[in-house]
């Protein structure tokens, strides 16, 4: 008799409950055991034919026009960007002359070269996996503005790395800046076969809730665009 899928993944994976995290949306996997690299998503990209990981030659998704939109309206002079998956660089490309400085995350190497190529002022694009080690010690507490992932969940290898993620992104917004998301993002986990993501990750407004309350955030939400900020502070732009 085949084994079951529970056995296979406690023989096979150190896993820990999620209960035992900081939040619990119904993830399984506590920790994949793995430290997440920029390779790691690569080898999902390779085994299938549609753009996955490389966006540098798509155009941005709705997700990410819509929140591009946002800014646009937003307080932007002086301001520094975070933005998390950089695709073919339409945040930086749209707004890298009106900000003090955008740096933005992508595992794809073409990402990378694409932003490099660009040459946009104050834009650092950097080759990172957001759930490993070097992201999470990248950058000063408190020194992004905005920080933009519309695929927070998307691409969870674990809670563990996941709550890294996180962590580090709470840690590095500033006393009144803004975690940007968007609805669409939010309900679309990568399950292409390889590396699958579980889809206890797909997020509605209450698990992101559970998950912003975790690390010390305020929810709230302008249509499908989803905004968190530091809880102590009563308002923000
Ligand atoms: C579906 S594309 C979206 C690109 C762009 N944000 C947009 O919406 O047009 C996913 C993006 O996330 C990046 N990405 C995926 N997993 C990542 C990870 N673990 N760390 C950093 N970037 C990641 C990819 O390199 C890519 O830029």
């Amino acid at each position: 008799m085949a084994p079951s899928s529970q056995k296979l993944l406690s023989e096979n994976v150190p896993c820990t409950p999620s209960s035992a995290g900081r939040f619990d949306i119904g993830v399984i996997l506590g920790d994949c055991g793995i430290e997440p690299t920029v390779e790691r998503h690569n080898a999902a990209a390779d085994a299938i034919s549609w753009p996955l990981i490389d966006y540098s030659s798509c155009p941005p998704t709705d997700d990410q026009i819509a929140i591009n939109r946002w800014l646009t309206h937003a307080s932007l002079a002086g301001k520094r960007i975070l933005h998390v998956g950089a695709g073919n660089s339409s945040l930086a490309s749209l707004l890298a002359d009106k900000v003090g400085a955008i740096v933005a995350v992508t595992v794809s190497v073409d990402e990378l070269r694409h932003a490099q190529m660009l040459d946009l002022p104050g834009y650092t694009p950097l080759l990172m996996n957001k759930h490993g080690e070097a992201f999470a010690n990248a950058f000063d507490a408190r020194s992004f503005d905005y920080i933009v992932d519309n695929n927070l969940s998307s691409f969870a290898c674990c809670q563990k790395h996941f709550e890294r993620y996180f962590a580090a992104i709470a840690e590095a917004l500033a006393e009144d800046g803004v975690i940007l998301t968007h609805w669409l993002g939010m309900r679309w986990v990568l399950d292409v076969g390889v590396d699958d993501v579980e889809p206890a990750w797909l997020l509605d407004e209450r698990k992101l809730r559970t998950i912003a309350t975790a690390f010390g955030l305020r929810l709230d939400s302008d249509g499908d665009v989803f905004f968190m900020r530091h809880a102590d502070r009563s308002s923000g732009s």
